[in-house]
Order: C-alpha cells, then structure tokens, then sequence
C-alpha cells in the first residue's frame, strides 16, 4: 500500500520533500513509509536523504497537566469565585504536588491571594500552559520563550525525529519488478525463463551454519599428518591398545628397571590385570641377557633383571612401545625396509598444568632400514618438518635410554621470533635392534613429537584446557577452520 503511494507519487510529482507531512497527508503511519522507503533505496527505486528534527514531547508530567490543567489552573478553579478559603480546606481539595507548585505559579502570576485565606484576585483566567501543552502535543510550533518556560519545568523534552526526502532513483519504475530467486523446471518447461528476470547473486550473504558432527583440532591436524606420512610412503602402526606391559614400553628398550620414568609417580600401572599374560619367551631371555650383561658390544647395566617388574601393565607412556613391538614382528621374517608411522594417545602421571595434561597425543615415525646414518635422519626431519611449514631446523645433543645418538629437535618459530623445541629423534640402539634378531647392518631412524604443541600453536590456544577435556567449549570446536598444515 505505502509502497504504491511513494511509487505512484514520484511518477506524477519531482520529490517528497518531507516523509512526515507526506505521511500525514496521505493519511499514513510514517513508520510504515520509513520502511518502504528504506526497501526501495536499498534496490535504488528511489534516493533518499536523510531528515533529522529536533521535536519536543510531553513528559509525564507534561501529559498529566495537558489533560487535567496546569497546578496554578486547577488551583485557582479550586478556589470558590465568592470570597476566599481557608488554606487547609484548599490543600484537601487538590493533589499534594499539584497544590504546592499551583502556589507558588498562582502566586507568580499574580492570579490569588495567599492569606490564612485565600481568594482569588483576579475575576477570569486563562490556562495557558495547559493551552500550549496541547499544541505541542498537536505537532504545532510555539513561540520560543514559551518552550523555554515549559522546558524549566521539565514538561517537554526533545525528541529526535527521523524521516527522508525521497527522488526517482535510477533503478526508479512506478511498479516494483519482481526478480525470480530460482530458475525452475516449470519455467524451463514454459519457456518463461526467458522473460523473467533474475535476482542478482548475493557475494556477501553468510551461508547457512551447518549443524552436526564436527571434527575437533586434534583429528583434523591428526588427518593432515597422516596425509604427510602416507605422501612420505610411511605404513600406519595399530596403535588402538592403550594398556602395554612394561616389557613393551621399558624393556625391550632398553630401558633400566631402576629407571626413574618406571616409578609409579611418572607412570600410571594397572589394578587388573596387573600383569601381562603372555610374552614371546626366547626375546624375553635376550632382552633380560642385555639388561644384565649386555653382548652385541655392549657391558649391559650389570643388575638383576626382574621378570615380575617386566610383566607389569601400564598405560602406554609412549607409542615408542608399539615401534618397538612392530620392529620385534618385523624381525621375525626375512628382512625388508619399512617406514612406519603412528598418532595416538599416551598417558602420563603428571601434575597438569596449563600446557601439561596426564594424557596427550604423539606423532612417531621411524624408518628401518639397512646402512641408515644420522644424515639420513636429520634428511628426513628435514622433509617431513618442511611439510609442516617449519624449513629451519637445528639439532641438539639429547639422551634418550634407546637412542644413541639421539638429538632434540628446533625449528624457528616465526611468529614468537625465537627457536621452539618440536621434537625428539634418534637412531635406536644395538643393544634394542640385535636382540630382537634384526640383521646387524639394519638401523632404524625414529623421532617423536606431541600432536598437542602444533595444534595450539596453529590454533591460537594457548590452555591445554581449553583443547582437550571437559572444559572445552563446544562451540569453539564448531567454529575452528580447516587446519591449514604448511600453509
Ligand atoms: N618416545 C620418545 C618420547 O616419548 C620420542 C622418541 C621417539 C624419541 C623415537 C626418539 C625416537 O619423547
């Protein structure tokens, strides 16, 4: 309805000069015309400009005497036109409010005479702020000191009032097209497509949020490093048991029973079942032979291996434990090289903190292969970190019980301007590989990162809390972008 009026006028008429006289005139909501005129300039049927005036309003107060009269007009009608009353029979008579202000206007005014008691003094009186309240409120301009007066005694206030001027736009027609959103069968069918016309395509519109399942961090920067290891012609390890005995996880490492990372304060053991079942007996000969006395060149630690301690669960410390299992089965055939990599959960009891959890994620490869040298690993570090979009890397002399030599991994951080440390390598000893009956030329290259550090470092997240366990925030993982590895 509004819309057809704005459009039929403009056909007829230059301009609307103002949308409030134009609404009333029409007899109108101006509100509603605010609204279509918006509509048309939006699709440039029309231009419009801005009006703004300031306007002025009844307050409360202002509304209340507007329709009952001013105080000093009520008083003095209160007041009987033959001879005077008595003070306290007046104030009876009126608001407590109304009474006090009508005194002291009345009085001003010169209108009464305020004895014990009081009468009027003068025979007529006009209302006149009550008359001016009405043409405010009627929309009439008033005189200056009059709006003055009535704003002292906070009856009015202003007001912003918005409205337009409205021209032909460019796009301007007397009758508003309509655009068709989608091209249908049935307009294929009639042949109408070829009159219509189409609504233009919004760049900017937001798609739909897509409700469901959503990938947390950690599996979608666990799938770009499972794409790097398969790119890198690496083989996945089954990593789906949690619980490992010692002798996978320490032992056929190489690892010491005295070692402090086998106390129970940095390592979680099982209540049930607390040992392992069964163990590949002649290997377990050969591992306890190297822990007490070594061969393969090597002096052993010189202790009493425990076979009790070896058959102990645990919740894996590291998938290290897994390698070491894959390599042993490895061993048991005719040897063939194998790149292996695995991602997955280890637990730690460790006390958590900000960047500490007692169960995190590592990311392991290892290469095993005959005549392999540390130049091979730190090649292939150089590789597979350049894929993560770390190039400079430095080395570290490191000790780990079953590498030698082993070395701690730098790459320099861009962002925090510093060199971070991201990993861990080395080549796994002899005194770990000969007993498992891998052929003496056969070295095995291995390092070890967490999946945590990388994906807080590319999500911005600087709590491990906040990533992994019960305070994560849902929707924050509905939000989180694609991961963008090397990028
Ligand atoms: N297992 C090591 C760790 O827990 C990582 C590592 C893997 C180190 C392979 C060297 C070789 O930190």
């Amino acid at each position: 309805m509004a819309e057809e009026v704005i459009l039929g006028y403009l056909a007829k008429n230059e301009e609307i000069a103002d949308s409030g006289e134009f609404a009333a005139k029409q007899g109108l909501n101006h509100d509603d015309i605010v609204n279509v005129i918006k509509s048309l300039h939006g699709f440039r049927y029309v231009d419009a400009q801005d009006i703004k005036r300031e306007t002025w309003v009844l307050t409360d107060e202002g509304n209340m005497y507007a329709a009952a009269g001013s105080p000093e007009g009520q008083l003095f009608f209160a007041i009987p036109a033959e001879g005077g009353i008595p003070r306290e029979e007046l104030q009876k008579k009126l608001d407590p409010l109304v009474f006090k202000i009508g005194c002291a206007q009345a009085a001003k005014n010169k209108w009464v005479d305020m004895g014990k008691l009081v009468s009027r003094k003068v025979e007529h009186v006009e209302d006149r702020v009550k008359d001016l309240l009405l043409q405010i409120k009627d929309g009439q301009v008033i005189d200056q000191d009059d709006i003055k007066a009535l704003k002292g005694r906070k009856l009015i206030a202003t007001q912003t009032w918005n409205g337009y001027s409205v021209k032909k736009g460019p796009n301007y027609a007397p009758q508003r097209k309509k655009f068709a959103a989608d091209l249908t069968r049935e307009m294929l069918q009639s042949g109408e497509w070829k009159n219509s016309e189409f609504k233009e395509y919004n760049f900017n519109a937001k798609g739909a949020a897509i409700e469901g399942g959503h990938l947390h961090p950690l599996n979608k920067v666990r799938h770009q490093l499972r794409m790097i290891f398969l790119q890198m012609g690496f083989e996945e390890m089954p990593t789906d048991r949690f619980v490992e005995s010692s002798f996978w996880n320490f032992d056929t490492l190489f690892q010491p029973q005295q070692h402090p990372a086998r106390d129970a304060h940095d390592t979680f053991y099982l209540k049930a079942p607390s040992t392992t079942k069964e163990l590949p007996e002649d290997y377990v000969e050969r591992v306890k032979r190297v822990h007490e006395s070594g061969g393969y060149g090597s002096r052993g630690y010189d202790y009493d291996w425990s076979r009790e301690e070896a058959n102990k669960n645990l919740l894996r410390t590291h998938t290290t434990a897994v390698s070491s299992k894959m390599l042993y089965l490895l061993a048991q055939k005719p040897f063939t090289p194998k790149r292996y990599f695995s991602i997955d959960r280890v637990f730690r009891n460790e006390a958590v903190d900000r960047t500490h959890l007692a169960e995190f994620h590592q990311i392991e490869g290892l290469i095993c292969d005959r005549g392999l040298t540390l130049g091979d690993l730190m090649g292939v570090l150089h590789d597979f970190f350049s894929r993560l979009g770390m190039s400079k890397l430095r080395f570290k002399p490191a000790y780990n019980p079953y590498t030698e030599p082993s070395m701690e991994i730098f790459s320099y951080h861009e962002g925090f301007g510093k060199w971070v440390e991201v990993g861990n390598s080395g080549m796994f000893r002899p005194e770990m590989l000969l007993p498992m009956g891998l052929p003496e030329d056969v070295r095995v290259i291995a390092w070890g990162l967490s999946l945590e550090r990388p994906t807080m470092i590319l999500y911005g997240i600087n709590n491990i809390r906040d990533l992994f366990g019960h305070k994560v925030d849902l929707g924050l993982i509905k939000i989180n972008p694609i991961c963008g590895l090397g990028v």
